[in-house]
């Protein structure tokens, strides 16, 4: 199959590409950096020209009110250009619970994303996932001072970016869901255990102060951001990745 990989340069994009070029298929990576802009089309044509699947792995610049407009055009500019190229599928990857949580931008953002794809023309696939490893070194310099990093007791169920794009090239060269797989790491941690866990591995002497109020995932109640029934359950743990 051959597979235009939008955002192909990114965290979860790069790795994708990867394991669909590794498994015989054509995988080709397009971004900013490559000359295809997704907010203004420009490149976007000669992208799609004959590609069986476009995978959208691009990310808003940021987190904030900005990003439902990123995403608004971007997926108006993705979804005009495949249905004219005839791609017979489009996947996107959104967020575990994303729709919980409708005070945070961008998981609004997120979900106005997922809606746009369902109701284009092109069949689609939406793979959520939870929150990657990655992103957990980010979320805890948000909210950290010299002495202190300050975070919610927020559930959250993380996972490797790599068992992120093992999920995503696996629904990209299957038909279309025309639905929704949900994938999750092993493990549920609160953020604040998380980040405890994460300043030990690296001899961080820093305190964590659980605090409700701290930073994005303050907005997380309950088990919104944990995987329900139905997920797939990727096996990479968190100490695991950290000793790497
Ligand atoms: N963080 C999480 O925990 C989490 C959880 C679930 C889902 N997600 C979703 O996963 C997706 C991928 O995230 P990521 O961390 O892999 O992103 P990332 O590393 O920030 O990569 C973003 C990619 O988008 C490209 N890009 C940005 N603006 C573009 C534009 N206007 N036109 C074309 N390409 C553009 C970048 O290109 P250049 O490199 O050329 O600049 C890069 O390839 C996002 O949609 C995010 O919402 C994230």
């Amino acid at each position: 199959m051959k597979i235009a990989v939008i955002g192909g340069t990114g965290l979860i994009g790069s790795q994708v590409v990867k394991i669909l070029n590794a498994s015989a298929h054509e995988a080709v990576p397009h971004s900013l950096s490559s000359g295809l802009d997704l907010l203004s089309g420009q490149g976007l044509r000669e992208a799609l020209k004959g590609a069986d699947v476009v995978v959208n792995l691009t990310n808003s610049p940021t987190f904030d009110d900005a990003s439902p407009s990123f995403f608004q055009t971007t997926m108006d500019n993705l979804l005009a250009a495949a249905k004219a190229a005839g791609v017979g599928h489009a996947v996107i990857l959104s967020i575990v619970g994303a729709d919980q949580v409708p005070d945070l931008a961008y998981y609004r953002a997120k979900v106005l994303q997922e809606d746009i794809l369902r109701t284009g023309p092109v069949p689609y696939s939406i793979v959520r996932a939870t929150q990657f490893f990655e992103f957990i070194p980010a979320v805890l310099s948000s909210t950290a001072d010299e002495r202190t990093v300050r975070l919610p007791a927020t559930l959250l169920q993380p996972i490797a970016s790599v068992d992120v794009a093992q999920a995503v090239a696996d629904v990209s060269v299957g038909r279309p869901l025309m639905g929704t797989r949900n994938v999750a790491g092993p493990e549920v941690f609160s953020l604040d255990e998380l980040g405890k866990i994460t300043l030990a591995a690296r001899g961080d002497h820093r305190t964590v102060i659980t605090d409700n109020n701290a930073g994005m995932f303050a907005a997380a109640s309950g088990d919104a951001l944990i995987a329900k029934n139905g997920a797939v359950i990727a096996e990479t743990t968190y100490r695991e990745w950290l000793a790497r």
